[in-house]
């Protein structure tokens, strides 16, 4: 995570499942607003949310469509959120609107893996995976859909995660800037 000062968007529950960023904010961040639309996450982030070094505050119940100023964040995190997001280029415009000129979003996805042999499995399991994990896609390009929604990516390590199938584990970890 860099040191975006000012206030920080994240389009869900950040101190969500895997919880892997969050907790110890750099020094710059002032606070977060989280986006998430579910009350069960949100419930049982409870504990970390308390324990956080900055206010986390649940300030939008949609990604899709924030209730925030245009230009109004120095920076956003997604982590394993645009593989749920239905609509997940909104929620990329959304983020390009409410991010301030050269804001950045840090990023840590699943999604279509490097391998067109894992490819194919997870073009099979994708509708099954949709069904069974609340909407989750597997095959979701992450740095295209960066790029779509306009943003530049400034650098991007994508691997298979450990402990995970490579269907459900092809990660993008990166940095992307808004113009
Ligand atoms: C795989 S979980 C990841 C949770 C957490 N970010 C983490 O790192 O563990 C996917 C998350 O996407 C959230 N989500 C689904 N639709 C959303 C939407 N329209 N706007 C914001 N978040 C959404 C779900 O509530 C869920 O918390």
């Amino acid at each position: 995570m860099d040191n975006a000062s000012g206030p920080r968007i994240e389009p869900d529950n950040p101190e969500g499942v895997r919880w892997t960023f969050t907790r110890n904010y750099p020094a710059a961040v002032t606070s977060v607003a989280a986006v998430e639309p579910c009350d069960v996450s949100w419930r049982l982030a409870g504990e970390r949310l308390r324990a956080s070094n900055v206010p986390v505050s649940r300030s939008g119940l949609d990604g899709q469509s924030v209730p925030f100023d245009d230009d109004s964040f120095d920076a956003a995190l997604s982590t394993w959120t645009l593989c749920s997001i239905p609509d997940v280029a909104a929620a990329l415009s959304e983020m390009r609107r409410v991010l301030k000129s050269g804001g950045t979003l840090q990023f840590l996805e699943h999604g279509l893996a490097p391998d067109e042999g894992v490819r194919r499995w997870q073009r099979r399991l994708d509708p099954v995976q949709q069904r069974i994990a609340g909407g989750c896609h597997l095959t979701r390009p992450i740095v295209d859909l960066l790029e779509a929604a306009g943003f530049t990516v400034k650098n991007v390590d994508v691997f298979y995660e450990a402990g995970t199938t490579k269907v459900s584990g092809a990660a993008s970890l990166g940095i992307a800037s808004s113009p």
